[in-house]
């Protein structure tokens, strides 16, 4: 197994012995929640644990059944106690960059409504500064080559239609394409975020800020760090 992965499964495992009977729990995306999944429903499975997942995509949702987690959909009577999910990039303040897997608007939405947002990660995802990763946002198809012109202008970078293995645009789950955007170091994360939402046809960013109040940070030696946000 890689490096990353034995730090990924790692990660996960820890966040499987976070949940608690009767949680309610958002399941994230990725590969490194795809651990976080096997782990939890092994517990289901065992231990009889009584849980209820809300998934943040597709592949979640077929890898959480396959599992063996009952799943909800996200209302106001189904809010999650606990989130667990991966990163791109965090950087001190466990700001993120979310959004490789493409299911960043889903769980921009659940972290949102969760109690509390764990991410998982292997080490390569914590940084100085958020950037170094492209930076995915999820656009409405419609608005594709106007945003793209208007990126380049306002922010003199060049966006990357999120195109599959046979060249058609990648679409999400809820029908949107992802730009990429290399924006190198971004330093105000913050303001990008709503200069970029205010953008017609800009539905998300993968910009999560002050969601994430505690990062699982596992290692190639298996050990897994906890760390918290630095003001
Ligand atoms: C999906 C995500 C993932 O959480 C992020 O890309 C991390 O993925 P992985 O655990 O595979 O490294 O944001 O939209």
């Amino acid at each position: 197994m890689s490096d990353a992965n034995i730090g990924k499964q790692a990660a996960g495992e820890v966040a499987a012995k976070l949940v608690h009977d009767g949680m309610i729990v958002g399941i994230g995306t990725g590969s490194t929640v795809a651990f976080f999944i096997e782990a939890l429903g092994r517990r289901v499975q065992t231990e009889g644990l009584k849980i209820r997942g809300i998934p943040t995509s597709e592949a979640t949702v077929a890898h959480a059944l396959r599992w063996g987690i009952p799943l909800v959909p996200l209302t106001p009577q189904t809010r999650p106690d606990l989130t667990i999910d991966g990163a791109d990039e965090a950087n001190p303040k466990l700001d993120l960059i979310k959004g490789a897997g493409g299911a960043l608007l889903r769980e921009k939405l659940v972290a949102a409504a969760s109690g509390e947002l764990v991410v998982i990660a292997d080490a390569s995802k914590r940084v100085a500064h958020l950037g170094a990763f492209p930076l995915p946002i999820a656009i409405v198809p419609f608005a594709t080559q106007n945003l793209v012109s208007q990126l380049k202008e306002e922010f003199e970078v060049t966006p990357h239609l999120r195109l599959l293995a046979n060249g058609e645009p990648f679409i999400s789950d809820d029908g949107l394409y992802i730009l990429d955007l290399p924006f190198g170091i971004i330093q105000r994360p913050a303001i990008l975020d709503k200069r970029l939402k205010i953008m017609p046809g800009v539905v998300e960013t993968g910009i999560f800020i002050g969601l994430a109040k505690r990062m699982l940070l596992g290692h190639p030696d298996g050990r897994v760090e906890a760390v918290y946000p630095v003001e």
